[in-house]
């Protein structure tokens, strides 16, 4: 079973994504680490981060461990735990090199398909995992919210970790993420063939992932949960 999970910054696809495939004892493959990952490992190494062939480099050398823990996903990068430094508003910003060169994806979607078939059965989230990544996926999810509530939790997750942020500054840095996902040439943010739209404003993370339990339930006969 392959779900597919896709949406703009704060929609919630990290948390809900986590959560259904806890719910339905499946693995979960958070896409956005992959390119946060290998955005980090340029960072350190003070890359140019428009190279994209330092990118691709990177990527090959980079030995990558994304494990699901209760609380969240834990992330080794070369035997270190990155977990909390790949989630930096630098990390989230420079992100968008390596989301926009076409050899850097090309290389990060055959690592996502690689790991794919390792876990089997699973839920990933992404930009692209129900258009590129897994068109044959069982059941295809695109989340929403309305920008200012995708700002405002921004603003709490950053909280939760110390830092401070005010709300425009936030709202305008997703605004540019939505233009700059949606504007490029390889792998765009679109609404992928068949996919079920779910607008999580409003809601609770609780009755979005139900809502998804339920169609996942009624487009598969799944039982499970
Ligand atoms: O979902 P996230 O914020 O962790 O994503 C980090 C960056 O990677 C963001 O710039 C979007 C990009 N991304 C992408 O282009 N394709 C994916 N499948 C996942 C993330």
């Amino acid at each position: 079973m392959v779900i597919t999970i896709d949406g703009p910054a704060g929609a919630g696809k990290s948390t809900a994504a986590r959560r259904l495939a806890g719910a339905m004892g499946v693995s979960f493959l958070d896409t956005g680490a992959t390119y946060r990952a290998v955005t980090l490992r340029a960072l350190k190494a003070g890359d140019d981060l428009s190279n994209s062939d330092r990118l691709v480099e990177h990527i090959r050398a980079m030995d990558l461990k994304l494990t699901p823990q209760p609380n969240g996903l834990h992330v080794l990068l070369d035997g270190r735990d990155v977990t909390e430094d790949i989630r930096t508003e630098e990390v989230s910003q420079n992100a968008r090199f390596a989301a926009g060169a076409p050899p850097v994806r090309e290389e990060l979607v055959n690592l996502q398909r690689r790991i794919g078939t390792e876990l089997g059965d699973f839920v990933t989230e992404g930009r692209d995992q129900g258009t590129v990544v897994f068109p044959d996926a069982d059941v295809k999810f695109y989340l929403d919210a309305d920008p200012n509530e995708r700002a405002r939790r921004r603003r709490e997750e950053l909280a939760q970790r110390g830092e401070q942020a005010d709300i425009e500054t936030i709202l305008q840095a997703i605004l540019a993420r939505d233009e700059s996902d949606a504007g490029r040439s390889v792998g765009p943010l679109r609404v992928p063939d068949g996919a079920i739209r779910v607008d999580t404003t409003g809601y609770s993370i609780e009755e979005t992932v139900e809502q998804l339990l339920r169609q996942v339930r009624e487009r598969t006969g799944w039982e499970g949960a």
